[in-house]
C-alpha cells in the first residue's frame, strides 16, 4: 500500500466508524482517507463530537473500523489477531490522555517503567531508562513521588515519559492539555514537539495557538476531513499541506 521509497507511517483508506444507538446510526467517522508521514507533529482539530477521539482510537487500534483499511508502521491494524494487537499496542504506539491515567499507587519512576515490564525489559534497564527519561523531562527530583504528590503538568510529563518508554514510532495524545493551565500546557506542547523530531506525534487539541506548533493541522467535521489528503507526488517532493517547520 505504498510505493516502497518513502513509507508513510499511517495510511487510512475509506475508513468509517458507525455506532448504533437506539435504532439510530451515528457516523462518527464517515469515509476518511489520510496519509501521515514518519516524524513530525500532526494536530487534529474540530468541534466537539466531530470524531477526533474516534479517529485516534482507530489509529491506535483501541477500536476497529466499521469499514476501510488502516495501516500503521507496516501493520494492517484492522486485520491483526488479538495477540498481534497486544504487540502492536505495546511496541508501535504510545498513548497520552487528558486525565493522565497514571497508576495512583506507583511512583513516577514505576509508572514509566511499567510498559517496559510488559515488554519484557529487565528490571535494571527499565529503571535506568525511566529515570533518564524523567530527567530529560525535568523531573529528575520527582522519581519517587506518587501521582498525587505531583502537579498536573508534572503528571502529564510522567505520562509522556511512559508513552515513549518503549520507543514507539507513534504517539497519540487526545487533548493532553485539557486539564492544565496555559503555562503547563505550553510546556507539554514543547515537549511533544521535541519528541516529534524522532517520532510521529498525533495530537487532538482545542487550542489554536498550540495547534500552530504542529507541522500539519487536520480539520475534522462531522466525521470527515476538511483538507484534501496530500497527493503521492506532493509526498515525494516532501511538500505536504502546511509544512511549516517548528522553529527551535
Ligand atoms: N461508544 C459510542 N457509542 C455511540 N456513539 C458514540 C460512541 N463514541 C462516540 N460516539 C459518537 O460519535 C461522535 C464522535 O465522537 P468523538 O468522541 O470521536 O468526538 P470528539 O471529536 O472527540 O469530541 P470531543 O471534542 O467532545 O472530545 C459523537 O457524536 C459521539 O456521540
Ligand atoms: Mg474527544
Amino acid at each position: 500500500m505504498n510505493d516502497g521509497s518513502m513509507l508513510p507511517l499511517i495510511e487510512l483508506r475509506a475508513v468509517s466508524k458507525s455506532y448504533r444507538k437506539g435504532g439510530e446510526r451515528i457516523d462518527a467517522i464517515a469515509g476518511i482517507d489520510l496519509v501521515v508521514e514518519e516524524r513530525g507533529m500532526v494536530a487534529i482539530v474540530g468541534p466537539s463530537g466531530s470524531g477526533k477521539s474516534t479517529l485516534m482510537h482507530l489509529v491506535g487500534a483501541m477500536d476497529r473500523p466499521t469499514s476501510g483499511e488502516i495501516g500503521v508502521g507496516g501493520h494492517m491494524v484492522n486485520r491483526l489477531s488479538p495477540r498481534e494487537l497486544t504487540q502492536f499496542r505495546r511496541r508501535t504506539v504510545g498513548f497520552v490522555f487528558q486525565m493522565f491515567n497514571l497508576v495512583p499507587n506507583l511512583t513516577a519512576l514505576e509508572n514509566v517503567a511499567l510498559p517496559m515490564e510488559f515488554n519484557g525489559v529487565a528490571r535494571a534497564e527499565r529503571a535506568d531508562r525511566a529515570s533518564s527519561l524523567l530527567g530529560q523531562f525535568g523531573l529528575g527530583q520527582r522519581l519517587r513521588h506518587l501521582p498525587r504528590e505531583l502537579s498536573g503538568g508534572e503528571m502529564q510529563r510522567v505520562a509522556i515519559a511512559r508513552a515513549v518508554a518503549n520507543a514507539p514510532r507513534l504517539i497519540l495524545a487526545d487533548e493532553p492539555t485539557g486539564n492544565l493551565d496555559s503555562r503547563s500546557g505550553q510546556m507539554i506542547y514543547e515537549l511533544l514537539q521535541q519528541i516529534s523530531r524522532e517520532r510521529t506525534v498525533m495530537v487532538v487539541t482545542h487550542a489554536q495557538d498550540l495547534a500552530n506548533l504542529a507541522n500539519r493541522v487536520i480539520h475534522i467535521r462531522d466525521g470527515r476531513l476538511q483538507d484534501r489528503p496530500p497527493s503521492v507526488a506532493a509526498l515525494r517532493r516532501g511538500q505536504e499541506s502546511a509544512p511549516a517547520q517548528p522553529s527551535s
